[in-house]
């Protein structure tokens, strides 16, 4: 019997039994390969519930998962499922109502918002749907930014960016304002900002959602490369099950719970384990 390091809900685990390998790699506990591993992202028990006068939404209904470091997973379901809301929970953009987060190690449930906010900037990268770029700041100055922010010198800061915009073929359009630029160029500007301080983990909430599906599947394409060689792990929220199948997995919810593909309540393992 080998002892995990984990506080949740399995504590302990035999190696020598399949079903708990699969059960421990769906937390992240295990590799691929069978190799025991920290997963970098768990949560246990994620519960978020948003007041607003009377009304109450139970946008997380308690969600247990593990992502393992250079995994990509796609999350998936209809509107208002809670995709976007577990998302920032995990990322801990959002506080959550009960329940625990971990991300590398550090309980994100445990920090206050300074602590938060610094471990964001030096750990993660965000690629959102709408851009979020700085209209007054052309492509390359909309890069070099977290890094300025982090006290990068600007020379070094400039460099960095402009490698990253050759990462994702925008070299030639750093000058650029985003409104010069079209949505598939804008978006890869997105990617490159957000990985421009080499981050762990990248969250990214309907990357594609406004790209036709050329440029669409060029953005996944470029993701998935920079995932492979950079073994960074990547979180992404879709409605596009294109985008989820080039991924290694895909965390199904409804109503604010983690279903398997028949629709049923489940948790992450027995998904898996549904899954074969
Ligand atoms: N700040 C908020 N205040 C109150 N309710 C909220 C808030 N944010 C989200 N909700 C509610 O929580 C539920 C989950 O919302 P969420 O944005 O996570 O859904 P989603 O799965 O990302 O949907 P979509 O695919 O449309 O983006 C919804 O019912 C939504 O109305
Ligand atoms: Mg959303």
């Amino acid at each position: 019997m080998v002892v995990a390091r984990t506080a949740g809900p399995i504590r302990s685990c035999d190696l020598s039994q399949g079903t708990n390998n699969v059960k421990y790699r769906a937390l992240g506990y295990l590799s691929v390969s069978g190799e025991r591993t920290l997963p970098i992202i768990s949560c246990q028990d994620v519960v978020k519930t948003y007041v607003t006068g009377d009304i109450r939404v139970e946008a997380l209904k308690g969600i247990t998962l593990g992502i393992e470091k250079g995994e990509m997973v796609a999350v998936m379901g209809p509107s208002g499922c809670g995709k976007t809301t577990l998302l920032n929970c995990l990322s801990g953009i959002d506080d959550v109502t009960s329940g625990k987060v971990e991300i590398e190690g550090s309980e994100l449930t445990e920090m206050d918002d300074n602590a938060k906010t610094r471990f964001r900037a030096r750990r993660m990268g965000f690629i959102f749907q709408f851009y979020n770029l700085l209209p007054v700041l052309s492509a390359v100055e909309n890069v070099e930014l977290p890094l300025l922010i982090s006290g990068k010198a600007p020379r070094s800061a400039r460099n960095s960016a402009l490698e990253l915009l050759e990462t994702v073929g925008l070299k030639d359009r750093a000058e650029l304002r985003p409104a010069s630029l079209s949505g598939g160029e804008r978006q890869r500007v997105t990617i490159a900002r957000a990985l421009v301080n080499n981050p762990a983990l990248v969250w990214a909430d309907e990357p594609t959602g406004d790209l036709d599906k050329k440029t669409a599947d060029e953005v996944v394409a470029l993701m998935r490369k920079l995932n492979k060689e950079n073994e960074q792990t990547f979180v992404i929220v879709t409605h596009d099950p294109e985008v989820g199948m080039k991924c290694d997995r895909i965390i199904h919810m409804r109503d604010g719970e983690i279903v398997n593909e028949n629709g049923k309540v489940t948790t992450v393992c027995q998904d898996i384990i549904a899954r074969g």
